[in-house]
C-alpha cells in the first residue's frame, strides 16, 4: 500500500482511497465504540483525524495511546462530516510503534518560548515551531529557486579562513594548538595546523568576489560565525547568510536586486506556506500581514545616510544612543526609520567610510562609501552590502589607511590587477528574514539549535 504524507491527503480534492500513514498522536478521544485520533506527521500544520473502531483486534492497545505516541495506520480515506477538514481516515489496521509516557513534556497546552528553548530538541513537535522550521526549509528552497531562475551560480565558500572580511575582530579561532604550544605567553601559530592564525568565516564575500569576477553572477548561502558578545534578540554566534555577488553591477543595481530578491522569496512563502503564515498572523503577530503587504506592494525607500541622520535628529522620540553624523546607526534608530517614519522597508546608502570595512567603494566626496543597508520593520538591519572598491590604487590606499596587512590580501588585490570591473553584492541574514516573515521576535526561535554566549546545549 502507498505510504503518503498527511499533507498530500489534506491538499488533494480527489479521494486517494486506501492509504498508509505514519505519525504521532496529538490528541485522542475515546468512546465505547471508537477512538478519534488526531495524528500529525510533521508534513503540515494540520493533523488528520483517524477513526479506530472497537472491532480492531488491538483496540485495547489503541485506547492506551498517549500524546506523543507513534503509530502506523492503514485505512480508507473518507469525506469528513466534521468542520474544518475535508478528509479523515477509517482505520483498518493501527499498529502502535511506540508509547510516550505521561511525562512527555509537550502535553496539549500552551508553552512559553522561554520554556521551549530549554527543550529545543523537542520544540519542533509543537505547532508553532513546526511552522517555523517548515517555513525555514521553504525559504531556503526559494533562495535557490530565485538564483537558479536568474542564472546565478551557487559557490561554496570556505568555512575555515585566514582573513577577517568585516574587520570587526569578532572571530572564533580555529586551532589544533594546546597549552604546550604557548611560547612566551603567545600561541606559536607556525606550529598550528595551517601554519598561521585561522578562524571561522564571518562572511563568504571575499571568496564570492573572486567567483563573480569569473562566473559573472554568483551567490553563497551558508553558515557564518561571529563571536559578538551581545545578547540581543537579533544576534546569534552561528547564523546563515545569503551573499549574492554581481559583476558589472553598481550600488543602484545592487539595491534593485535586493528589493527583487526580498519580494520574490516573500511571495514564494505566501504562495506555498499559507497555513503556517496564518498561524503566525493569528497567534504570534497580528501585524504580520501588513508587514508582508508592505514588502510585496511598496517601492522600498532609498535614503542617503546623512538624510537619515537629519530625520533621526528631528524625531519625536528619545533614543538611548546618540545620533551624530559619523556614528553607526543602532537598532533603535533603524527601527524608528523603517517602522515609524516610513513604515516600509528602507535602504540607507552612502555611509561614512570611517564606520565601514575596507572593501567598500570610496565615493567622489572621499568621505563616504557606496554602502547600503536594508532596514525592515521590527528587525532593523536585514541586509548589509556595497559596491566594492574595484580600483587597485584606491583599494591599496584603503588597506594602508586602515592598517591592514596588505601581504595577506595578495590574492584579493590580484583580482583588481587582472580584468577588474565594477561589482557589488550584499549579505542577508537568513534568520532575520525568517523573523521578518513569521513575526517571531527572538532569533533564538528561528534556528534549530541557537548558539549564543554561554549556551551550547544540544
Ligand atoms: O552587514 P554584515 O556584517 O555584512 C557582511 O558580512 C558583508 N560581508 C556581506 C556582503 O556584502 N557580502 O552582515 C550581513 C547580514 C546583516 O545585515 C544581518 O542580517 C546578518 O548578516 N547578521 C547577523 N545575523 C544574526 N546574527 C548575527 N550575529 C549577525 N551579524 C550579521
Ligand atoms: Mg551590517
Amino acid at each position: 500500500m502507498n505510504r503518503v504524507k498527511i499533507k498530500q491527503i489534506l491538499d488533494t480534492d480527489k479521494n486517494p482511497g486506501k492509504v498508509l500513514i505514519k505519525g504521532w498522536i496529538r490528541t485522542k478521544r475515546d468512546s465505547k465504540e471508537f477512538s478519534f485520533l488526531e495524528i500529525n506527521d510533521g508534513s503540515s500544520l494540520k493533523n488528520i483525524q483517524v477513526i479506530a473502531q472497537n472491532n480492531l483486534d488491538n483496540y485495547e492497545d489503541v485506547t492506551k495511546l498517549t500524546t506523543g505516541s507513534a503509530v502506523s495506520v492503514k485505512g480508507e480515506v473518507v469525506e469528513s462530516p466534521g468542520k474544518g477538514q475535508k478528509w479523515e481516515i477509517n482505520a483498518s489496521e493501527l499498529d502502535v510503534v511506540s508509547i510516550a509516557p505521561e511525562t512527555y513534556p509537550l502535553q496539549k497546552k500552551r508553552h512559553t518560548d522561554e520554556f521551549l528553548r530549554t527543550i529545543a530538541h523537542l520544540r519542533p513537535r509543537t505547532n508553532k515551531y513546526g511552522s517555523v522550521f517548515r517555513i525555514r526549509s521553504e525559504l531556503a528552497y526559494a533562495v535557490h529557486k530565485f538564483y537558479n531562475e536568474k542564472g546565478f551560480r551557487y559557490v561554496h565558500t570556505p568555512i575555515i579562513t585566514g582573513s577577517d572580511c568585516e574587520g570587526a575582530g569578532e572571530l572564533f579561532k580555529v586551532t589544533t594548538l594546546d597549552g604546550n604550544d604557548v611560547e612566551k605567553g603567545k600561541f606559536n601559530y607556525e606550529k598550528d595546523f595551517f601554519g598561521k592564525e585561522t578562524n571561522l568565516t564571518v562572511s563568504g564575500q571575499l571568496s564570492a568576489e573572486m567567483f563573480a569576477l569569473s562566473l559573472g553572477d554568483v551567490y553563497t548561502f551558508g553558515p557564518t560565525f561571529r563571536a559578538e558578545n551581545s545578547n540581543t534578540s537579533r544576534h546569534v554566534a552561528e547564523f546563515w547568510m545569503i551573499e549574492p555577488e554581481m559583476a558589472f553591477c553598481d550600488l543602484e543595481e545592487n539595491m534593485n536586486h535586493a528589493e527583487e530578491f526580498l519580494k520574490y522569496v516573500t511571495q514564494h512563502i505566501c504562495d506555498n506556506c499559507a497555513d503556517d503564515i496564518n498561524l503566525f498572523t493569528q497567534f504570534v503577530d497580528k501585524s504580520l500581514k501588513g508587514v508582508i503587504d508592505s514588502i510585496l506592494n511598496s517601492k522600498f525607500k532609498r535614503l542617503p545616510y546623512d538624510e537619515a541622520i537629519e530625520i533621526l535628529k528631528k524625531a519625536d522620540q528619545k533614543f538611548e544612543y546618540e545620533v551624530e553624523y559619523g556614528l553607526d546607526l543602532q537598532s533603535e534608530h533603524e527601527r524608528y526609520i523603517t517602522e515609524k517614519h516610513f513604515k516600509i522597508p528602507v535602504f540607507i546608502y552612502n555611509y561614512p567610510k570611517t564606520i565601514k570595512p575596507f572593501y567598500m567603494r570610496i565615493n567622489d566626496d572621499n568621505k563616504t562609501v557606496a554602502a547600503m543597508d536594508l532596514l525592515v520593520p521590527r528587525i532593523g538591519e536585514l541586509i548589509g552590502g556595497s559596491q566594492r572598491e574595484e580600483r587597485l590604487d584606491r583599494l591599496l590606499d584603503r588597506l594602508k589607511e586602515m592598517d591592514l596587512p596588505v601581504e595577506d590580501y595578495w590574492w584579493y588585490i590580484d583580482s583588481r590587477k587582472y580584468g577588474t570591473v565594477p561589482h557589488s553584492g550584499f549579505g542577508l541574514g537568513f534568520e532575520r528574514l525568517i523573523m521578518l516573515l513569521t513575526g517571531v521576535t527572538n532569533i533564538r526561535d528561528v534556528i534549530p539549535f541557537p548558539r549564543t554566549p554561554s549556551s551550547i546545549d544540544f
